[in-house]
Order: structure tokens, then C-alpha cells, then sequence
């Protein structure tokens, strides 16, 4: 029996980047991103701002993506939209959008979690990505969230750790704030780090009464002491070792993140090991895990880079997985700021 082709259109607006993508049956077509330049002025992301650059960017992503995947919006079969977590603002937009053109070709409407798009994006169908079987463990950084979690399927998702405050992607930007340098903060830490020594200044380890927890919130403040405690000896302080404490800030993250997930793989046995998530661009995260291939016997899934920060084709797939299996929903699904990694 030949298998019926399915189009998705799908659209991501949970924070500060619009994306629109098509994809094919789990195959992307298209996958389109307009960033937004204006918060870098003010060291983060500014609701307000992101959800009118949202309005601004919506029509013309989407057009795009369409035009890229050479597909006609009569083509589609159904679309996804990410209903959250993420700003409410932003979110709204992305939602309204899909109802309306939902309604207006009669297709059905998907609602996605961006929390499992970032994990299921493992299973887009592409030359460069092989996909994790079941069960597998997978860490979720990002600007918003840090999460170890046991994948059993496709939609069953167990938290076995997670952040107590802060998201890493956080200790990430708010240090590079703390370094004068502009928001996003944690690509130029990255690219800092490649110049400069990760044992140059040490920092200790936040502890946590569940030992797969994270706690970034005192790492933040212990970077802000250190940065006062030597600019009073030296006022260049920050200008003289950008690329050392950018190093050993980078190091001493990459620890926290990989000592919580030896843990959970030697207390679940799991080997198969993902992570998923704007910080899994990071260099450092990226060969740190591999590494583990050999020293651990892991194997290892990073998602293709255009993956990994938020997109719309990671919706998609998790789009085209409910697709299989009717998960549809009414015009009366609503948006909502916080949601359950399960949900
Ligand atoms: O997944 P994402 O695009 O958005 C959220 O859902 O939060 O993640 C954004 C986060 C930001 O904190 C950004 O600084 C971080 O990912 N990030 C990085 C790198 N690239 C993006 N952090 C460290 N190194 C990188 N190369
Ligand atoms: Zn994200």
C-alpha cells in the first residue's frame, strides 16, 4: 500500500525568533527563521518587542518557506503551531495565525509543544542526523529550559532531572551581559572560548538535594563577584582575560551540564544519549559528548545545527507525528505561557 504524502506548514513564535517550515511526510522542505535584532540593545529579550516583531515577520516567513519548498498553500494537509511554553505575546500571534489559515483552507490544526520539538527534532528525516531508539536520554538546554529526560516514545516523556531557577542558556547570556557583550551572549562565549585558557579561573559546582537537578541562579551571582572581586585589583580586568573567563565559564557550564548526564545514564543504564536545544550549538557541549563515545561506550545524537536554536521544521516533525496519528484540535485551543513536558 503506498503511503499517502503529507505537507505540514509549520510555525514556531514562542520567544524571539519567527520561523515558518514545510516539510514532507518527516522530511523539511523549507525552514525558515527571521531572528530579531532589536533586543540586543537592551541585553534580552522585551515581550512587547517580540511579539510586534512577530506581526511584522509572520506573512513574509511564512510566504517564504512556501516559495523555498515550492509548495501551494492548497497542497497542505495540515498546521502545526507551537502553543507553548514560551511569551505569551509571542505565542499569540503564532496561534492566531494557524487558526486563521486553518480555517480559511479547511485543514486540520495541530497544537505542539516546544519542549518535545526540541527533542523530537532527533527524528527529521536528513543525511547528516541519525535518529535515537526508544528508550533513550535526552538533555534539553536552552535559553529557557534545562531538562534531562528518559524519551520512551515518541510522546511518552519522563523529567529525571531539571533546573531548580535558571536555564543554562541563561548562565550563558547573564554572564555575557556581565562581560559587556551583546545578547544572545552564548555563541560569542563560545567563539571567546576557542582563544583562551578553560583553566584560567575556577568555579564551583551548585549543588542540588536531587543530584539530577540544576541550579544556575548562584553560578550567575559567584561570576559577578569574581568579575567585582578582580576589577578592584585591576579596572581592565574584563577587557585583559575576555577570552580566559569566557574559557573557564564555558568549562566549568560543560561540567555541570555533563556530570548531571554520566549520572542519570549510569543510574538508567541508558546509553543512547541526546541533547536538544539552543546550547547544544555549543562547541564544547558538542565534543565533550562525543568524546564519551569512546570513553563511555555512549552513542551520541546532536541534531543538525539549524536544529538545535528554535525552528519551525522541529515543530513540524512533532506535527507529522500527530498527523499519524489524528492528534487534531478544535479552533478553541488556546496559548498558554507554561506547559507540561507530557502535554
Ligand atoms: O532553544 P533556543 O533557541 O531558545 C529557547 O527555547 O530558549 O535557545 C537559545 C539559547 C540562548 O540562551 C543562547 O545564548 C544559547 O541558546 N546558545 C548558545 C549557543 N548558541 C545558542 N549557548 C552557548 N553556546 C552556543 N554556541
Ligand atoms: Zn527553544
Amino acid at each position: 500500500m503506498s503511503k499517502k504524502t503529507i505537507h505540514i506548514l509549520a510555525i514556531e513564535s514562542s520567544c524571539d525568533d519567527t520561523g515558518a517550515s514545510v516539510l514532507k511526510n518527516n522530511r523539511v522542505l523549507s525552514n525558515e527563521v527571521a531572528g530579531q535584532k532589536v533586543h540586543a540593545a537592551y541585553g534580552g529579550v522585551v515581550p512587547e518587542l517580540a511579539s510586534r516583531a512577530h506581526q511584522q515577520n509572520i506573512v513574509p516567513v511564512v510566504d517564504q518557506a512556501l516559495k523555498i519548498a515550492n509548495v501551494d498553500k492548497s497542497e497542505l494537509d495540515a498546521i502545526a503551531f507551537t502553543r507553548g511554553p514560551g511569551l505569551m505575546g509571542s505565542l499569540l500571534v503564532g496561534t492566531s495565525f494557524a487558526k486563521s489559515l486553518s480555517i480559511a483552507l479547511d485543514i486540520p490544526l495541530i497544537p505542539v509543544n516546544h519542549m518535545q520539538a526540541h527533542v523530537l527534532a532527533h527524528f527529521i528525516e536528513d543525511e547528516s542526523q541519525k535518529q535515537p531508539p526508544f528508550p533513550f536520554l535526552c538533555m534539553t538546554i536552552s535559553g529557557g529550559h534545562t531538562q534531562i529526560l528518559r524519551v520512551n516514545s515518541h510522546e511518552d516523556f519522563e523529567i529525571l532531572g531539571e533546573t531548580i531557577d535558571d536555564a543554562v542558556g541563561e548562565a550563558f547570556d547573564k554572564t555575557a551581559k556581565l562581560l559587556g557583550l551583546p545578547y544572545p551572549g552564548g555563541p560569542l562565549i563560545d567563539k571567546n572560548s576557542k582563544k583562551g585558557n578553560p583553566l584560567a579561573f575556577s568555579f564551583s559546582e551548585p549543588k542540588t538535594p536531587n543530584p539530577l537537578d540544576f541550579s544556575f541562579s548562584g553560578f550567575k551571582t559567584a561570576i559577578l563577584y569574581f568579575l567585582q572581586r578582580e576589577q578592584k585589583k585591576d579596572s581592565d580586568f574584563i577587557k585583559n582575560n575576555i577570552n580566559d573567563i569566557c574559557a573557564s565559564v564555558q568549562r566549568s557550564l560543560v561540567n555541570i551540564l555533563m556530570n548531571r548526564l554520566k549520572l542519570a545514564a549510569e543510574k538508567s543504564g541508558i546509553k543512547h544519549v541526546a541533547i536538544a536545544g539552543g546550547v547544544s550549538a555549543n562547541s564544547e557541549i558538542r565534543s565533550t559528548l562525543k568524546a564519551m563515545e569512546k570513553e563511555l561506550g555512549w552513542i551520541t545524537y546532536i541534531p543538525k545545527f539549524e536544529y538545535t536554536t528554535d525552528n519551525a521544521a522541529m515543530i513540524g516533525i512533532v506535527g507529522y507525528y500527530k498527523y499519524l496519528s489524528k492528534d487534531f484540535s478544535s479552533e478553541n485551543v488556546i496559548a498558554t505561557s507554561r506547559l507540561d513536558i507530557n502535554k
